[in-house]
């Protein structure tokens, strides 16, 4: 096994402010930026704050920034930078500091509460569902997600737009609502639910640019542009152009406005 001593920034502070602190440390073969940190807090920093369970990119814990980019900090080798860089570790941009490396992602959680959940089908029991193949496998990619928050992190709407959020459901949770409405057994419809009015009206997809930067980060290659929100912008604008859609609207905008 090789050894050697690697330069390293990692912000420190909380929500009132910080800095960059630098460290160097001794990096072995095969290690991640996890270990490093790690390696920081049980040699030189024991009170660096640092959000991790699994180490093996499942629970979406270690999200941070690495070189200013959104990553799972236990599935970034350290031989992917240059022995003579200096790796540069901040907390996610996006989400308000809570101390160190540890963000407050709630807005999340809470976002992932406006999107109404599956409607079953009437009259089908559960465990009697069928449906094609295909569906099925649009719904096994998005439900991958491991709910990390890179793409919430990245997407440039939210980014540096804190004024954007309340309006904003961001990519992981529009992925959801994408889900939902190509379900081929979701019941909403029938419940008076309309989920593609949903999108534009309540969960901010006219934000979405597609820009992609939401695909690029995400650990679990999920294509979330092209699978989700492209599918999903295509779907809520054949419902605005839809002339039965249409007709239907203006009909019961007539009847909310008759005084009769
Ligand atoms: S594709 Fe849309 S959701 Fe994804 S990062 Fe770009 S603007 Fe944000
Ligand atoms: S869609 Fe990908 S990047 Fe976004 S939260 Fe899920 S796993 Fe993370
Ligand atoms: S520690 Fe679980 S994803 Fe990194």
């Amino acid at each position: 096994m090789t050894a050697y001593d690697a330069r390293f920034r990692v912000w420190r502070g909380d929500a009132e402010g910080g800095s960059l602190r630098d460290f160097t440390v001794e990096v072995h073969d095969g290690e991640v930026v996890l270990d490093i940190v790690h390696r920081i807090q049980a040699t030189q920093a024991s009170d660096l704050a640092v959000r991790w369970n699994c180490k093996a990119g499942k629970c979406g814990s270690c999200s941070a920034e690495v070189n200013g980019r959104p990553r799972l900090m236990c599935m970034t080798r350290m031989s992917v930078f240059a022995r003579d860089e200096t790796v540069t570790i901040t907390p996610l941009r996006a989400f308000p500091v809570v101390r160190d490396l540890v963000t407050d992602v709630s807005f999340n959680y809470a976002k992932a509460r406006e999107v109404p959940a599956f409607v079953p089908p009437e009259g089908v029991a559960a465990g009697a569902y069928r449906m094609q193949q295909v569906d099925v496998e649009r719904s096994q990619e998005f439900r991958k997600c491991i709910e990390c928050f890179l793409c919430q992190d990245t997407c440039h709407v939210v980014r540096d737009h804190e004024e954007n959020k309340a309006a904003f459901a961001g990519p992981r949770f529009l992925m959801r609502v994408a889900e939902l409405d190509m379900h081929p057994l979701d019941a909403a419809a029938e419940a008076g639910l309309d989920r593609k009015r949903a999108a534009q009206e309540e969960h901010g997809l006219g934000y979405c640019n597609i820009t992609k930067c939401c695909t690029e980060v995400c650990p679990e290659g999920i294509r979330i542009t092209d699978n989700a929100l492209i599918p999903l912008k295509e779907r809520a604008v054949d419902r605005k152009y839809d002339p039965l859609v249409w007709l239907g609207s203006r009909i019961r905008r007539r009847s909310d406005s008759d005084p009769r």
